[in-house]
C-alpha cells in the first residue's frame, strides 16, 4: 500500500497549496485538503483518541476512498496524521469505504471496513462487488491488510460499513444492507477470533417500504435499552422530517446477544440541519458513548468544491444519552468548553421592542454562544442570533420561533451555497436554552442541553462576521447570554 499512500499524500499537498482559509474550520475535524464524509474507526487506542475518515486525496468532490486520520490525547487538541489506507487490493479496488475500529486483546487496533468494487468497474450500473475486509495496526499509523472477512452474500445489491463492538468474549458486527427484495436492513454476524463470523440474524428492517439501504449503522447500549442509528436511503421529504438529500436517524428498542431487537420507539430524527450524515458513534473509556457525525452532504454543489481546495468537516464530538422517554439527547462533550480562549459576559437583561444587539462586531469567525430566555416573561414571536452576520447584511438567521413551536436555521440570506431552512421541534418549557457553535463555515445548534440538534454549513459573505441578538415584535427577558470565541483545535495549526 506504501506507493498508494505516497501517491495520497501528494494528492493532499497538491490541493492544500491552493487551499483557501476563508470557510475552513478551526475548530472542526477536517482533511488539510481534500474530500472527505464519514467518520470511521472512531476508538481509544495506543493512548490517544484515533478518528478515521472516508477521504479522497485527489480532489474536493468524492472519489476513489481512502481512510483519512487525525488523533487527540483529550479529543481537544488534533494531531494530523499519515493517511491510514488506500486501495490497494483487488477487494477494495475502488474504494476502501466505511467501517470501524476496535482494539484487540493483544492489544493491536482491528479495522473493518468496506472493500468496494463496481463490477463493471467505472460505476454503480452493473452493481456493486461489496466485501468487508480487516487490516491491522500496531501504532494505529501503518496497517496491513488482512483482506476479506465476509463476503457479500448472494442476491445484495448493497452490503456496507461493518460496525464492530465486544460483549464479554463475542464480537459482534452489523452492516447496512439492500436486501434481494430492495429493503434497508442491518444485518448481524458474531465472532470470537475476530476473523471468522458468523450470520447471526437480520436485526433490523426499516419499516417504510420506499426505503432501499441502511448507511452507516451503529447499535449500541445506553442505560438498559440498545439504540441503532441508521442513514436510511429512499425517504421522501415530510413537512420538516427527511428534508435533505441524505438523512440520519435512530430507533430505540430491547436487545440481549443471540435475540431480536424489539423496537420500541419509532423512527426519529437525530439532527435536523442540513448537514449531518454517516453518523459513527464509540465508548471512551470512561464510559460515555461519543459520537461524530459527518458535518456535510452529497448534495452538489458544495461551495467550497470550486476554488477552496477542501470539502466537508466532522461535527463536533457529540455525547449521546437517553432521556425516561428514550428519546435520544446529543450535546457536544465536556472537554469542547477547554477550546474558549475568552469570554464576553452580558449577563441577564431585557430587551425592548423588536431590539437588536450586536454581540460580537468584529471577525467572530469561530465563537459559540450560550443563551437563555425565559419565556414566560417574553413576548417576542422570534427571538434569534444573526450568525455570520457581514457588513452586507448576509447573515444565518438562528431563532427560536413562538408561532411554530419551533427552534429555525434559516439560510435565506446566507452569504453562499445552498439555501433553505430546518427547524427542530421545541418541547422544552418557559427556559429556553440555546447553545450555538459558529465555526468559519458552519453553525451547530443545540437546544436545551441537547434536546435537539441543527447542524448545518454556512458560508459567509466577506468582511468581519457579528454575531448580533435580535427580538421580534415583543420584549424579550433574558436570563443569561455569554459569547465565547474559540481556538483551533490542531496541535500545529502551520496547515
Ligand atoms: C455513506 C457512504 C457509506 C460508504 C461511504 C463511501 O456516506 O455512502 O455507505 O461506505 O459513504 O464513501
Amino acid at each position: 500500500m506504501k506507493e498508494q499512500l505516497e501517491r495520497a499524500e501528494a494528492g493532499v499537498a497538491k490541493l492544500l497549496e491552493g487551499r483557501s482559509d476563508r470557510w475552513y474550520p478551526l475548530f472542526h475535524i477536517a482533511a488539510k485538503a481534500g474530500w472527505i464524509n464519514d467518520p470511521n474507526g472512531l476508538s481509544y487506542f495506543n493512548g490517544r483518541y484515533q478518528v478515521y475518515f472516508q477521504h479522497h486525496p485527489f480532489g474536493t468532490q468524492w472519489g476513489p476512498m481512502h481512510w483519512g486520520h487525525v488523533s487527540s490525547e483529550d479529543m481537544v487538541t488534533w494531531r494530523r496524521e499519515p493517511i491510514a489506507m488506500a486501495p490497494s487490493i483487488e477487494a477494495d479496488r475502488d474504494g476502501v469505504f466505511s467501517g470501524s475500529a476496535v482494539v484487540s486483546d493483544d492489544n493491536q487496533l482491528v479495522a473493518y471496513y468496506t472493500g468496494h468494487r463496481w463490477r463493471n468497474g467505472v460505476n454503480e450500473d452493473e452493481g456493486n462487488l461489496q466485501v468487508q475486509c480487516m487490516a491491522v495496526s500496531d501504532d494505529g499509523i501503518t496497517f496491513e491488510k488482512t483482506g476479506v472477512i465476509v463476503e457479500c452474500p448472494e442476491g445484495l445489491l448493497h452490503f456496507r460499513d461493518p460496525k464492530v463492538w465486544r460483549m464479554g468474549d463475542t464480537w459482534y458486527m452489523v452492516f447496512g444492507a439492500c436486501s434481494a427484495e430492495n429493503r434497508g436492513q442491518v444485518w448481524l454476524y458474531t465472532s470470537t477470533d475476530m476473523k471468522s463470523w458468523e450470520f447471526d440474524r437480520v436485526i433490523f428492517t426499516d419499516p417504510n417500504p420506499r426505503v432501499f439501504m441502511l448507511e452507516c449503522p451503529d447499535m449500541f447500549p445506553l442505560d438498559d435499552k440498545w439504540v441503532i442509528t441508521y442513514c436510511p436511503m429512499g425517504t421522501k421529504p415530510e413537512r420538516y422530517v427527511a428534508r435533505n438529500g441524505h438523512n440520519a436517524g435512530y430507533v430505540v428498542g430491547d436487545w440481549q446477544p443471540g435475540g431480536v431487537f424489539e423496537q420500541i420507539t419509532d423512527y426519529r430524527t437525530i439532527d435536523w440541519g442540513h448537514q449531518f450524515y454517516a453518523p459513527q458513534s464509540f465508548e471512551a473509556p470512561d464510559g460515555r458513548r461519543i459520537e461524530y457525525g459527518w458535518l456535510g452532504s452529497f448534495t452538489m454543489p458544495i461551495a467550497t468544491q470550486e476554488v477552496d481546495g477542501w470539502c466537508g468537516q466532522f461535527t463536533v464530538p457529540r455525547e449521546l444519552t437517553l432521556d425516561k422517554n428514550n428519546h435520544l439527547r446529543s450535546f457536544p462533550i465536556a472537554e469542547i468548553e477547554q477550546l474558549r480562549t475568552e469570554t464576553i459576559d452580558f449577563g441577564a437583561f431585557e430587551l425592548g421592542l423588536n431590539g437588536d444587539k450586536v454581540l460580537v462586531d468584529d471577525d467572530g469567525g469561530a465563537v459559540e454562544i450560550e443563551l437563555e430566555v425565559d419565556l414566560a416573561s417574553t413576548s417576542a414571536e422570534r427571538i434569534g442570533l444573526r450568525v455570520h452576520n457581514t457588513p452586507d447584511g448576509g447573515h444565518t438567521y438562528v431563532a427560536y420561533d413562538d408561532l411554530a413551536g419551533r427552534v429555525d436555521l434559516d439560510r435565506r440570506l446566507t452569504g453562499n451555497g445552498d439555501r433553505g431552512h430546518r427547524a427542530a421541534p421545541y418541547e422544552g418549557g418557559s427556559q429556553l436554552r440555546l447553545r450555538v457553535l459558529v465555526d468559519r463555515g458552519s453553525v451547530e445548534v443545540f437546544v436545551n442541553d441537547g434536546a435537539e440538534s441543527i447542524t448545518s454549513y454556512s458560508f459567509p459573505n466577506k468582511g468581519p462576521r457579528a454575531v448580533v441578538l435580535c427580538a421580534e415584535s415583543g420584549v424579550t427577558k433574558v436570563n443569561g447570554l455569554k459569547v465565547h470565541r474559540l481556538r483551533t483545535i490542531w496541535e500545529s495549526p502551520d496547515r
